[in-house]
């Protein structure tokens, strides 16, 4: 990826961002590009259509939630990569399938190798303690309660665990198992009879 591009996405994504630290650009966008690098290895994919939907996946954060970040995303991707860094469409629509699928709604499921990547790559960022004290961050600042993140972190642990089994990549499982430990101890701390 030549500097030009990468700068015009980083531009892309800034402008007019109110997003949460733990979601800016240099806090998580470069987190899941190295991430993302990282996966890359030994993998037979197509390591620009990885490489732009890492650095792309979050763009609709800043645009309305109609239909999820995800989605909005997918298409503000696709139209910038054609529009504004003339790639080939093709590329294009690869990237714009693994940012429309990174999230962990069900029916939204990684179809290609590139998008379990990416979606690996992201929750990476989402497991151990970095992923914790960024998920509290988070759902402070969008203030949830105590008792509504806690549910929130047991859902999405658990359906990540199923995910990471399935698509095979063992250091997000090792990631996910700290955050288990933490919501079994929550529980322990909570929930325990008598
Ligand atoms: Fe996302
Ligand atoms: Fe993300």
């Amino acid at each position: 990826m030549e500097t030009h591009e990468f700068e015009a996405i980083k531009e892309l994504y800034n402008e007019g961002n109110d997003t949460v630290p733990a979601h800016s650009f240099d806090e998580h966008v470069l987190e899941v590009y190295e991430n993302a690098k990282e996966l890359l290895e030994g993998e037979d994919v197509d390591e620009e259509v990885v490489k732009y939907s890492a650095l792309l996946h979050d763009v609709g954060r800043k645009f309305s939630r109609e239909g999820g970040h995800a989605e909005k995303g997918a298409e503000v991707a696709e139209n910038f990569l054609i529009g504004e860094l003339e790639k080939e469409e093709e590329l294009a629509k690869k990237v714009s399938e693994c940012i429309r699928h990174h999230s962990n709604r069900p029916h939204l499921k990684p179809p290609t190798r590139e998008a379990e990547i990416l979606w690996a790559a992201d929750k990476l960022h989402a497991t151990g303690a970095t992923g914790l004290f960024r998920f509290l961050l988070t759902m402070g600042a969008k203030d949830y309660s105590t008792e509504e993140a806690f549910e929130i972190l047991r859902e999405r642990v658990s359906d990540a665990e199923e995910r990471a089994k399935e698509f095979g990549f063992e250091d997000l499982l090792s990631g996910l198992k700290s955050l288990k430990d933490f919501i079994e101890m929550y529980e322990e701390e909570n929930y325990a009879s008598n």
